[in-house]
């Protein structure tokens, strides 16, 4: 008889970017690095910003936006790293805040906790990454060990680099 290895986990937390319309390329990226991976969205994100339909069938999993009743079961594993791709400069300043009001900044503020790597890939506009509260969020949460990949410069032709993503959790 063969023993059944299980893949890591990998939630890839999506947050209201225009770029989250690509997030397919992490997940396929991910799943090629054998991770298995379970998508949760911001309430925005997941209410236009990407093809929700197409990376349920790409996860072979409901894409989950809201809590669970108390009566229904986890939907997902716990985690094993867990990726933020693209992140707001809302769900930055959220999360380092501590203030849980959606399940994914809910998701990422237990995450420290559970002490599992975390990765970021920030989509934020120089005209509000220049906001000090987003510069003492980034102090803060780097802090805490969370991974941060380059300011995303953007313009016409640039590459998002969905893959950094992977590559700070050293897979
Ligand atoms: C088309 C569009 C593109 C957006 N792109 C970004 C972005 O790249 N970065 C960002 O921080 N906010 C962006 N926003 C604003 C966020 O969607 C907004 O702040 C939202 O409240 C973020 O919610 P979330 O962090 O819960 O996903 C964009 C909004 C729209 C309508």
């Amino acid at each position: 008889m063969t023993e059944q290895v299980q893949k890591p986990f990998l939630y890839v937390v999506v947050c209201a970017a225009g770029i989250a319309a690509d997030v397919g390329e992490l997940i396929t990226a991910a799943q090629e690095r054998d991770w298995e991976v379970g998508v949760i969205a911001t309430p925005v994100a997941a209410n236009g910003f990407f093809d929700t339909a197409a990376v349920a069938a790409r996860t072979g999993r409901p894409i989950r936006s809201a809590w669970r009743t108390p009566g229904e079961p986890r939907p997902f594993p716990p985690p094993d790293a867990v990726v933020v791709a693209p992140a707001t400069f809302n769900t930055v300043n959220k999360w380092a805040a501590g203030l849980a009001d959606t399940l994914a900044v809910a998701t990422l503020c237990e995450a420290y906790g559970l002490g599992v790597p975390i990765a970021v890939l920030p989509c934020v506009a120089d005209a509000l990454a220049a906001h000090p509260a987003y510069q003492d969020s980034l102090i803060r949460l780097r802090g805490m060990g969370v991974r941060f990949a380059p300011p995303f410069a953007g313009g016409p032709g640039a590459e998002f680099g969905w893959e950094q993503a992977l590559d700070l959790l050293g897979r």
